[in-house]
């Protein structure tokens, strides 16, 4: 075991590969100064001897310089956040307990939050995270590693003052879990922090490297120490920077929407996979809702088969349709003209669903249409999670943001928006809502009375300070820490 290592391992490799370099300069010139014998002997020793003297200060100098630099630079985050200090807090010291690995599974919220739990696992187990892998068997199919999402070293060395994160595994300890098997557990679903004190340290104290092959929801929402609460919001809302690249499309998206006033981001999860897991087909046609069902019963682990849309819809289990979300935001007095940002993939049935919407809301824009004439979008498209951290972005910082379903990129952008002060975001009741549209479409309410019961029942619904509803034993019907991560808001 490696108790007690705690410096950086590539800093150190860095500044040795610097000296080589340094020492290889000096040889050149030598060689170079040797072969000058035209000149006078003594004038030249003279003269070499103070070039010699200046040289080495420089390479000194330089070298000093260069480590000073060594120091990752935070690229700017956005303008809205005090921009971190350029130094890092020193690495706190801790006796190392061994080595965890996880396997990060979902979309990319569902992995973020996961990351955020691993993180603050390692921490409180003092042992050391390797960088996690993502989900690339999910149903988005996308091949990106963590550093193509994240800004990696940020990661590493912005939590060094809390724990050691590792690119990879050290080589010996590779070699053994090669040789040996590598011992991997899933976590139980909402454990509380005595669970991973009790149960799961002793692995690591056994077997030095453990595995997690699930990162989903493995801590409570609550019964968590302050401490370790703050951490899982230091790591989701301060380590987890997207990388640059995504950092820069997404500011020019922005900017771009900023240059015509105000916006809203609308999350519409009226996608083909969102459809076809959830069962739910309002507004679809005989042969879409054959399409979506077939769909289903293709994935294995879409274990639910059998589902009856429309007992789910009035269960208020369904994403809304364009249809159902253009009424919600009418009743919301959200003006006709304000830009819609849509943060989605492909909508099912393209033009043809959104026309609902559109009738109502003309414009309407996606991060595709916005950046049509330039090619910037290209290295993100075939990575649904690199372009699902583009609209993350441009969801937290518009002026409104609203999902029609409940959804991770809901939950932690609702989280997200509370922590950057309480923005606002609508977080439909959507048992209240289908029911109040079935009334208001039959008749049964006015279109004045539809729109103050819906105004009346979101009005605590807004983004504001609220209680995270707790639930004692049923950890899914509550409310979601990141959603409400009370212990870290101002
Ligand atoms: C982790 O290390 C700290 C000292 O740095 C110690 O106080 C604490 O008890 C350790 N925790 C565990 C779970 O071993
Ligand atoms: C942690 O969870 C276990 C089992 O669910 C429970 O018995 C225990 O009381 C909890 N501990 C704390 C500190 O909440
Ligand atoms: C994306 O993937 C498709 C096929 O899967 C390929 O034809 C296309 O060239 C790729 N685009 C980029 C920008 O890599
Ligand atoms: C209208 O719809 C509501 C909600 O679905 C239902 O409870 C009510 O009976 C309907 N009224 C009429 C007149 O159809």
């Amino acid at each position: 075991m490696e108790n007690g290592k705690l410096c950086n391992e590539d800093d150190e490799f860095v500044a040795v590969e610097m000296k080589e370099e340094v020492s290889k300069e000096m040889k050149s010139w030598f060689v170079g100064v040797m072969k000058m014998d035209k000149l006078g002997w003594d004038q030249f020793k003279l003269w070499a001897l103070g070039i010699i003297t200046m040289m080495i200060l420089f390479w000194v100098f330089a070298l000093q310089l260069a480590r000073m630099r060594m120091g990752p630079t935070p690229i700017k985050y956005d303008n809205n956040q005090p921009n971190s200090q350029d130094l890092f807090p020193p690495p706190r010291l801790y006796k190392n307990q061994g080595y965890l690995m996880v396997s990060s599974n979902g979309g990319l919220n569902q992995m973020r939050s996961g990351i955020c739990d691993m993180v603050t696992i390692a921490r409180y187990l003092n042992v050391t995270l390797v960088i996690p892998k993502l989900d690339k068997t999910s149903f988005w199919n996308d091949h990106s590693e963590f550093q193509d999402i994240f800004d990696m070293n940020y990661f590493i060395q912005s939590l060094r003052d809390e724990v050691r994160i590792v690119k990879k595994l050290p080589p010996r300890l590779k070699k053994k879990v090669e040789r040996d098997s590598l011992y991997s557990m899933p976590p139980a679903s909402w454990s509380n922090m005595s669970y991973y004190y009790n149960r799961v340290l002793p692995r690591f104290i056994k077997y030095q490297v453990v595995h997690f092959s699930k990162t989903d929801s493995r801590l409570a929402n609550n019964g968590i120490p302050d401490e370790v609460q703050k951490l899982r919001c230091r790591v989701n809302y301060d380590a987890l920077r997207f990388t640059a690249p995504i950092q820069r499309v997404a500011q020019k998206i922005m900017a771009l929407l900023r240059e015509n006033g105000p916006f809203v981001v609308l999350h519409l999860r009226y996608e083909m996979d969102m459809l076809a897991f959830s069962g739910c087909t309002e507004g679809c046609n005989e042969q879409e809702v054959a399409e979506l069902t077939n769909l289903r019963y293709r994935i294995p682990w879409w274990k639910e088969k059998e589902i009856d849309p429309k007992q789910k819809r009035e269960a208020g289990l369904c994403p809304m349709t364009p249809e159902e979300t253009a009424l919600t935001l009418r009743a919301f007095n959200i003006n006709p003209n304000i830009q819609i940002y849509i943060a989605a993939g492909d909508i099912y049935g393209g033009e043809k669903k959104l026309a609902g919407l559109r009738a109502f809301y003309p414009n309407l824009v996606k991060k595709e249409t916005l950046l049509a004439r330039t090619s910037e979008l290209k290295p993100f498209q075939n990575h649904s999670n690199q372009m699902a951290a583009l609209d993350y972005l441009v969801s937290l910082y518009s002026d409104i943001f609203m999902a029609t379903y409940g959804g991770n990129m809901a939950k932690v952008v609702e989280g997200h928006r509370r922590y950057l002060g309480y923005k606002v975001t609508i977080s439909l009741d959507r048992l209240m809502v289908v029911t109040l549209i079935d009334q208001y479409k039959n008749g049964t309410l006015s279109w004045k009375e539809f729109a103050e019961s819906m105004k009346a029942a979101h009005a605590n619904r807004m983004g504001g300070p609220i209680d995270r509803v707790r639930i004692p034993g049923r950890p899914k019907e509550e409310d979601y820490f990141y959603t409400n991560p009370q212990e870290c808001l101002p």
